[in-house]
């Protein structure tokens, strides 16, 4: 199967009835969804949260009852994909543009379980992804010129001939880094910039990885050895 489906379907594992799941976005966080509905179907009691309104459209066409951060200040897991995973856990995500919410929901989640396959795994963060950093439209200059001072190459996302537009009304500078040598400094630093909304360095947030092969998946959790 492929690794990605082995990975979704794994992460069903540490579904339980009752949860309150966060519903990540992405290719990867569309078979947990896909997924999860068939569990749903067959009688799981689960109530969840979309990171954006393309899983939120698809949770509800597969019939997965949902609801929102006002209703429920805690989720219990959050399931959703990544561009880059460290040995630490750290990541890097936003390729899909959904940053900010992710970010938000995985905040609010007892447990983050990440789903990818092993291209996702990297040594060092920003090897292969650039940082996607979502700026309101009115700072999108500023900011460029100030990740630019960071070091960064910065472009700004199209959709098209046009700039992407994210679910919150704001653009994308995609900025790499030839390293990043302390990634909980770097987002810091960008989110320290008027203008920036959020980026997608995700630090000390993810507490299980679970890579998915062409045979089945592996489950890591944060501690374990190895
Ligand atoms: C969405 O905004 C992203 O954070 C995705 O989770 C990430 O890009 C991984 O996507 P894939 O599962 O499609 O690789």
């Amino acid at each position: 199967m492929n690794p990605k489906e082995n990975a979704a379907r794994k992460a069903l594992e540490l579904i339980q009835s009752g949860m309150i799941l966060g519903l990540g976005t992405g290719s990867t966080a569309e078979r947990f969804v896909r997924a999860l509905a068939e569990e749903v179907a067959k009688g799981l009691t689960v109530v969840g949260i979309p990171s954006s309104k393309e899983t939120e459209e698809l949770a509800i066409s597969l019939g997965i009852p949902l609801s929102t951060l006002e209703e429920h200040g805690k989720v219990d897991l959050t399931v959703d994909g990544a561009d880059e995973v460290d040995p630490s856990f750290n990541l890097i995500k936003g390729l899909g543009g959904a940053l900010v919410r992710e970010k938000i929901l995985a905040s609010v989640s007892r447990g983050m379980a990440v789903i990818v396959d092993s291209s996702k795994l990297t040594d060092r963060l920003g090897s292969r992804s650039p940082v996607p950093v979502e700026v309101i439209p009115y700072g999108v200059a500023p900011c460029r010129r100030k990740l630019e001072e960071m070091g960064a190459s910065v472009a700004l996302r199209l959709a098209g001939s046009a700039p992407f537009v994210t679910d919150n009304g704001n653009q994308v500078l995609d900025a790499r880094f030839k390293q990043i040598p302390d990634p909980a400094g770097l987002e810091s630093q960008i989110n320290d910039i008027p203008g920036v909304v959020g980026n997608g360095l995700f630090i000390g947030m993810a507490d299980t990885v679970i890579v998915g092969t062409e045979e089945g998946a592996t489950v890591k959790r944060k501690g374990d050895r190895g």
